[in-house]
């Protein structure tokens, strides 16, 4: 099939297809249809997947599934107080969830906060979504009472409570385990991932908007308030690589004490890699995947930089150089099929240590280096947002040669993205999600305001976060 008109027919009576019900409403679309691979955890309802479809439902003004979504996940966020703080603390959202029957034929819910996942890995990023999707609903539906239902509002509150909680760091960004986001597979994503630092910038914003001005929240919209310009200035200046960046830190002094260090992450200059030398556009520039103590990843996390368009952490000229890096860099990042999730692959020993050796995510495969065609939604709107609206109609072509013949394949392996996932499965739906709302964003552009954020913030010229 290669007409585009058949192809989104298809996609949207696969999405329907998707979508799963409780107690007679529907309440979220399934991972995965595919007849012919096991199951796994695929037929449950994944909140980040779910995210891609809510954006097509939105698009369309189908709000009651997205209430009904809203209102389920609600009862699921975890309320457990555990003065063990064993398990992950009250506000997390689970992973995914499933509707069952039980030995009576009665309907039940059950959730995944990590602890059946594949290597446990605990989803922070569920609670962003989540919040954005509250956000979406809450903007399109014009129905601003949910939002300030008092269940609600603790929801809000309990996710802030998890975030802006005393810890054991000093940065302004979020420090999570390895896997916590979409890469929910041990790939050197540990410490301070772009992905999740560009949610939590998006998750602050969103609950100072719509948490109510009263003595119970006082607090917390302060809070969040100073958190988000402290985070918004620190990955904007700390994150960001360009050729120029890249020079200054090819001269960084290191061991630097105190307060007036340049170097403040100690990043030793060795430590660049010399592929990003002629890989990096003499125009572009994007955000480095994670910066900590002594470590700068310097790989190019595709979602992370759209969504720091999305979501405005970087200025005009950054979001600029960001999709000038996709544009310079088509044939290593689009290739036969939109979009490799990460550039470049790890391999050999780099592999073996940050992977584990992971056989699922060898070098151009899965999360290392294979492409996903659900990140067709965020490039559509980054580059609707920055005028360069023809790179998505671009990608949208490539990918309809083939998305629809290759069964919705949830992700591409290979150098230039040209073989369909070896161990990816068929009919997944943010696959079809993301196809959908790339075309009907291609259709009505003005729509796409809707998925953005801007903040009232202007960045300083120098930096006195980490001061
Ligand atoms: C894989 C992906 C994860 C996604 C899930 C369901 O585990 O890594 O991000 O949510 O599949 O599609």
């Amino acid at each position: 099939m290669s007409d585009p008109k058949m192809i989104l027919k298809e996609a949207r009576e696969l999405l329907d297809k998707s979508i799963i019900s409780y107690k007679g409403k529907p309440v979220g679309t399934v991972a995965a249809k595919d007849p012919d691979m096991e199951i796994l955890n695929y037929d449950q309802v994944f909140i980040r997947d779910f995210a891609v479809s809510a954006v097509v439902f939105l698009l369309e003004g189908k709000t009651d599934i997205i209430k009904n979504f809203l209102e389920l996940t609600l009862q699921l966020q975890t309320r457990e107080k555990h003065m063990d703080c064993f398990r992950a603390g009250s506000g997390l959202m689970p992973a995914s969830f499933k509707v069952f029957n039980d030995d009576n034929g009665d309907e039940k819910l059950i959730a995944d906060y990590g602890e059946q996942a594949i290597a446990k890995v605990v989803p922070i990023d569920s609670s962003f979504w989540w919040i954005y999707i509250l956000h979406l609903y809450t903007k399109q539906s014009a129905d601003h009472s949910f939002a300030k239902t008092p269940e609600v509002q603790n929801a809000i509150r309990l996710i802030l409570d998890l975030c802006l909680t005393a810890r054991l760091d000093i940065f302004p960004t979020l420090l999570v385990p390895d896997g916590s986001f979409m890469i929910d597979r041990r790939m050197g994503v540990y410490g301070y991932p772009l992905e999740i630092q560009v949610l939590f910038v998006m998750c602050l914003h969103i609950s100072v908007q719509l948490l109510e001005e009263n003595d119970e929240n006082k607090e917390y919209i302060t809070g969040a308030e100073r958190r988000l310009k402290i985070l918004l200035q620190h990955v904007h200046d700390y994150y960001w690589l360009n050729m120029k960046r890249i020079d200054e830190i090819y001269h960084f002094k290191v061991e630097q004490f105190g307060e007036e260090a340049i170097n403040k992450f100690n990043i030793y200059p060795e430590t660049i890699p010399s592929w990003i030398f002629h890989w990096m556009p003499e125009e572009g520039g994007y955000f480095a995947g994670n910066l900590g103590p002594a470590r700068m990843d310097f790989r190019f996390f595709t979602s992370g930089n759209l969504l720091s368009v999305l979501f405005s952490i970087c200025d005009g000229t950054q979001s600029n150089a960001i999709m000038n890096v996709i544009e310079e860099r088509w044939t290593d990042l689009v290739g036969k099929m939109p979009i490799k999730l990460v550039y470049p692959a790890l391999h050999d020993e780099d592999w073996k240590a940050l992977t584990g050796a992971d056989p699922k995510n060898i070098p151009w495969s899965y999360h290392n280096g294979g492409a996903w065609s659900f990140l067709l939604w965020e490039l559509t709107v980054a580059a609707i947002k920055t005028g360069k609206t023809e790179l998505a109609e671009n990608a949208v072509k490539i990918a309809e040669k083939r998305i629809a013949k290759d069964k919705w394949v949830e992700y591409y392996d290979g150098i230039q993205n040209r073989l369909t996932g070896r161990r990816a499965r068929r009919y997944q739906t943010w696959s079809i999600a993301g196809y959908i709302a790339a075309k009907y964003l291609l259709d009505d552009p003005d729509k796409s305001k809707l998925f953005i954020i801007e903040h009232d913030f202007e960045f300083e010229k120098e930096n006195k976060s980490l001061k």
